[in-house]
């Protein structure tokens, strides 16, 4: 979710309402997102990296998630949705922490929507974190190195029990990743828009579905491989 700082200033307004704008701009897409029967959506709220940003700034957006999160959850509850957090929350002040721990154990139970937020999270940290766990199995003598496979890893992974994510869509211009869901995203179609996140709402939504759709994955077959699989 990039461009709120780019909106706010625009418009002559200081970073932190395009941030506010940004919250409503969530809102939006989640809610499109549950009425298109999209089973889940992951949202970049907030990045290993974002921590460089001027110390006021950072403590905004944290002040920003806890009211959000205090503000949405009943919604989100009665809506269906489940919600999960990935990332490192350790250096999170402690309230919103709690808030974390809160709104993960309340929607549990609910079968609509997976929205997952991911929060100080890296995708390196996220593939360190799946070594970790590997690697410990390895120390104990459960496991040799040379046992480790492709689908460990990728059970050791934020998000494992989720299907892989169909579509990526990067607002506010940049067409980079940078340190998103890295093992995730392998085959993934990526998405890239100018749209600046504030302004991204059901008419961005829809042209980035249209994008998507006209695409043919071909998980490393051939076009003509991937027809016939169609067509049987
Ligand atoms: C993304 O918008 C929001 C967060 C990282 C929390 P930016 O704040 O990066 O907006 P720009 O890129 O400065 O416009
Ligand atoms: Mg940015």
């Amino acid at each position: 979710m990039d461009g709120n700082g780019r909106w706010a200033r625009s418009r002559m307004l200081p970073r932190y309402v395009g941030h506010r704008e940004g919250v409503k701009a969530v809102r939006r897409i989640v809610e499109a997102c549950r009425n298109k029967g999209i089973t889940a959506l992951t949202l970049f709220a907030f990045s290993s990296e974002n921590w460089r940003r001027p110390s006021d700034e950072v403590g905004l957006l944290m002040d920003l998630f806890i009211r959000t999160l205090k503000k949405e959850i009943d919604t989100l509850h009665r809506n269906g949705i489940r919600m999960r957090f990935i990332g490192d929350h350790a250096p999170f002040p402690g309230d919103l922490r709690e808030l974390i721990v809160q709104a993960e154990a309340r929607t549990r139970e609910n079968s609509g929507l997976d929205l997952v937020i991911a929060a100080n999270y890296g995708g390196h940290w996220d593939v360190t974190q799946a070594c970790r766990r590997v690697a410990a199995r390895v120390a104990s003598g459960e496991l040799k190195p040379e046992e480790i496979t492709t689908d460990m890893l990728a059970g050791e992974i934020a998000l494992a029990d989720l299907p892989e994510p169909d579509l990526f869509i990067r607002t506010g211009g940049e067409q980079r990743i940078s340190n998103f869901l890295l093992w995730q995203l392998a085959y993934t179609e990526l998405y890239f828009t100018e749209v600046l996140w504030p302004a991204f709402n059901e008419q961005a939504l829809d042209d980035a579905l249209d994008s998507y759709a006209q695409r043919q994955r071909r998980f490393g077959r051939t076009g003509e491989q991937v027809e016939q699989l169609k067509g049987a």
